[in-house]
């Protein structure tokens, strides 16, 4: 239905919109800044995210009052206890079905068709009602028995006050992307503040000023996945790569941390999954978003720490951060940089010479069409003066490489794995062009 479009003017329009929201949540909940500008990169990518702290730190009241800025969608609440069995969460039983022996779940009103999941002190469910749990968080399905149903459920946040470790529980440790640790407010002013809105509200949420219609937050996740026929948010390959070496570089010191203080136990190492990934570059464009940006800047790169980490714990924070500032300064001290995104336009280059072997027999300067080629046929020309007869195509770009001096590390990497593919692209081109030949 056209009326139910939801209508955005600008990146801009939307991020105040979430900025006010956030702001309010802060006056509400205090000093949680931090952990409630990762609930919304949580809610903007559509993901889990669980509170961890001691008792009464204001978990319950931060997520209900998160999803108070909400309108249009619907809220399931839940207190886990041992005693729970998977209908308090998929709905009850259908008796008729159960006659005939089979398990189907009436999930009218249940977590399956909500929205929003606020599941509090989570870890206090049985180890059965947890696993099956981990479907629905992961694929947005009821898949039980002969039971299989799409799920509206965007977001769930989950709150404990401890972490239980079994099998199940660390499976569903890695449904929840974003994790906060909170740690209780010792700060004397703090606490004044806390008590001062702890006399206005109670202990309940307040209401909101404005809320933001659920279909919107689904378009600006819409934007954030690269699903919207309005807007998007670009990442440049330059920033792709820049992303990848930071992370490599905090799964490095994450490791070497582990090793020096000789918890490296085989198989526990600190890992970080491609599907985790990939779904950084979600919440890369989230925090464009937020800020009103339609692309994504290194400074960007520096909150994946919301992923990454669990937010609140100093040592990993600051591990991250240091991943950041490294893979930064290396690259931007010399031209670092430049070199990247000259080398990957050389990628780009070296496809299309794969993707058609035949461009191997036309000078290289007629296929450089686009801005991007530009550095490497400059470089071309600066080299050779004119256009290359097509025989010499090959020496080209192989000298290319040789003279391309790397200024560091990152850029020495990246340019073996280009030699790599450099070499893989000539021996499918050989072969391309012996089979014209022949
Ligand atoms: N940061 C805070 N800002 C405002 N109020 C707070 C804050 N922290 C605690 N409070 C006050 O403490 C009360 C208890 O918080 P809440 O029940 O949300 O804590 P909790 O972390 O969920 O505790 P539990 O682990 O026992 O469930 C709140 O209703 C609120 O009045
Ligand atoms: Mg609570």
């Amino acid at each position: 239905m056209a009326e139910d479009r939801d209508v955005i003017n600008s990146i801009e329009e939307i991020a105040k919109e979430l900025k006010d929201a956030a702001a309010f949540i802060g006056s509400r909940v205090i000093n949680r800044d931090e952990v409630i500008e990762q609930a919304f990169c949580a809610l903007l990518t559509a993901e889990h995210l669980l509170l961890q702290s001691r008792t009464g730190v204001g978990k319950s009241l931060l997520a209900e009052q998160i999803f108070n800025m909400f309108d249009g969608a619907r809220l399931f609440r839940v207190q886990s206890s041992k005693e729970q069995q998977p209908d308090t969460y998929f709905g009850g039983l259908d008796l008729e079905q159960l006659k005939a022996g089979r398990i189907v779940h009436n999930t009218e009103g249940s977590l399956v068709e909500a929205q929003f999941g606020f599941i509090d002190e989570i870890f206090d469910a049985n180890d059965f009602t947890l696993r099956a749990l981990l479907g629905l968080l992961n694929e947005r399905r009821l898949i039980r028995g002969v039971q299989n149903e799409p799920s509206s459920l965007h977001s769930v946040i989950a709150a404990t006050n401890y972490l239980r470790v079994s099998e199940v529980t660390e499976a569903l440790l890695d449904r929840f992307l974003y994790k906060a640790m909170i740690l209780p407010d010792k700060d004397p002013f703090i606490q004044y503040k806390i008590s001062q809105r702890y006399l206005v509200h109670g202990g309940k949420p307040a209401a909101a000023p404005k809320k933001i219609p659920f279909k919107r937050l689904k378009h600006m996740n819409d934007i954030i996945t690269g699903h919207a026929d309005d807007f998007s948010i670009g990442i440049t390959a330059e920033m792709l790569y820049f992303t990848n070496v930071v992370i490599r570089h905090y799964e490095f010191l994450r490791n070497r941390s582990l090793h020096e203080k000789g918890k490296n136990v085989a198989g526990s190492d600190f890992y970080i999954s491609p599907r985790t990934q990939a779904k950084s570059l979600d919440l890369l464009r989230a925090l464009a978003l937020l800020k009103g940006r339609s692309n994504v800047v290194h400074d960007d790169v520096s909150k994946l720490y919301f992923i990454f980490t669990t937010v609140g714990l100093p040592e990993e924070m600051t591990m991250f951060k240091k991943a950041y500032t490294t893979v930064l300064n290396s690259l931007t001290a010399s031209r670092g940089f430049d070199q990247v995104t000259i080398l990957l336009d050389f990628t780009e280059l070296l496809e299309d010479i794969k993707a058609d072997p035949s461009k191997m027999n036309t000078p290289l300067s007629q296929f450089s069409g686009t801005a991007v080629r530009r550095s490497f046929f400059e470089w071309v020309k600066e080299k050779f003066g004119s256009e290359q007869p097509a025989d010499a195509n090959k020496k080209t770009l192989e000298q290319f490489l040789t003279d391309f001096i790397p200024v560091c590390d990152e850029v020495r990497e990246l340019k073996s794995s280009v030699e790599k593919t450099f070499a893989q692209t000539m021996i499918v081109v050989e072969r391309e062009l012996n089979k014209v030949r022949s």
